[in-house]
């Protein structure tokens, strides 16, 4: 089977090919970084007009490179939420349009579906197993037991992850998105120069909450001499680096321990990041525990996943009709 995908949720308009026998033939990415950039943070109506513009000749240049026509493909793949409404909108509308020219169905994708998904298209996934979705608007652990099954054991009470690298970036003078910029530095920093709480550490629910690291990273820059020196930015990267993968760790395994999966992944952009990769890396294999990270392509937002995910759906005989809505908040576990 040959499955288009589309993703449009956030800032990168991004088209792929996924084929049954041979993998994902091609991704594309058109990212937004520099129109957005200057805002310090995505401006959803300037990202629906750039996924306007973008996403057709992208899907034109991916099809012809690919020497494939829309008669080739067995179905059409599109992130239908959570996201940005109107972003999603033009992602959604353009992929009904495909199908209803090419006669060909259309399959709906949960984004976090799509993230946890791409742990498939690097190596076969053990399950059950716990997965930690770590990206710029979510961080939750879900317990997953197959395709579809997905329940979610808890979330972030404030910002995501992927916020709080990008926020704290921020007052670091770093670009847009930070969350890559803060893993360069720290390799640099100081450990032990700066100190900075890891919240609810000690709380038995499976909860997170990081927004009272921007405060604390604050209070430190505030002190600092101006300008800032790459080392003072490289020790605060290294310390704020450390208390969010402290966090994320600590849940991870406590969910893969209750849950007694023999798996654990990662999933979304945050998991590109490579301390978090090495710590659970180690983590995992001290407690006998499989996990494989998944590819820093397929990590962060991609329509291979998309595609990826639609695959499986289709085959299982699952597809949507023309009347899908699109929508910018819902649970992965309750959405159909
Ligand atoms: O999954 P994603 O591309 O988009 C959403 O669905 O939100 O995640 C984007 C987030 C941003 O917050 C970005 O800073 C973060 O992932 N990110 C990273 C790294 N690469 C991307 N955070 C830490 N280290 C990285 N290497
Ligand atoms: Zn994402």
């Amino acid at each position: 089977m040959r499955i288009l995908g589309i993703e449009t949720s956030c800032d990168d308009t991004s088209v792929a090919l996924f084929d049954s026998e041979s993998g994902v033939a091609a991704n594309l990415v058109s990212s937004q970084v520099d129109l957005h950039g200057h805002f310090g943070g995505v401006v959803p109506e300037l990202a629906s007009r750039a996924h306007l513009v973008n996403l057709l000749p992208l899907v034109d240049f991916l099809l012809d490179g690919q020497e494939v026509g829309l008669k080739d493909l067995d179905g059409v793949a599109v992130t239908a939420g959570p996201g940005l409404i109107g972003a999603l909108l033009v992602g959604l509308s353009t992929g009904k349009a495909l199908c209803m020219a090419a006669d060909l169905p259309l399959v709906g994708i949960h984004h976090i579906e799509g993230h946890i998904l791409a742990n498939g298209l690097t190596a076969e996934m053990v399950l059950p197993a716990v997965v930690l979705v770590v990206s710029g608007g979510h961080t939750e652990i879900v317990h997953m037991s197959g395709i579809g099954a997905y329940e979610r054991l808890g979330a972030t009470l404030d910002d995501a992850a992927g916020e709080a690298f990008d926020k704290t970036a921020k007052l670091l003078g770093l670009p847009y998105p930070g969350g890559p910029h803060i893993d360069r530095l720290a390799g640099r920093g100081t450990p032990g120069r700066f100190r900075f709480p890891r919240p609810l550490l000690q709380e038995s629910r499976t909860v997170f909450s990081f927004s009272g690291l921007k405060t604390a990273v604050r209070q430190i820059v505030d002190g600092l001499p101006r300008p800032l020196t790459e080392q003072d930015q490289a020790d605060v990267a290294w310390e704020l680096q450390e208390a969010i993968v402290d966090c994320l760790c600590h849940r991870l395994f406590q969910a893969a321990r209750r849950r007694k999966t023999p798996a654990v992944y990662l999933a979304g952009g945050v998991a590109a990041n490579g301390r978090l990769r090495a710590r659970v890396t180690e983590e995992a294999a001290r407690q006998g525990l499989h996990f494989v990270p998944p590819q820093p392509v397929f990590c962060t937002d991609n329509a291979a996943m998309i595609a990826y995910a639609g695959w499986h759906h289709l085959r299982a005989g699952h597809s949507d009709p023309l009347s899908l809505d699109s929508f910018s908040r819902a649970p992965l576990s309750s959405w159909k």
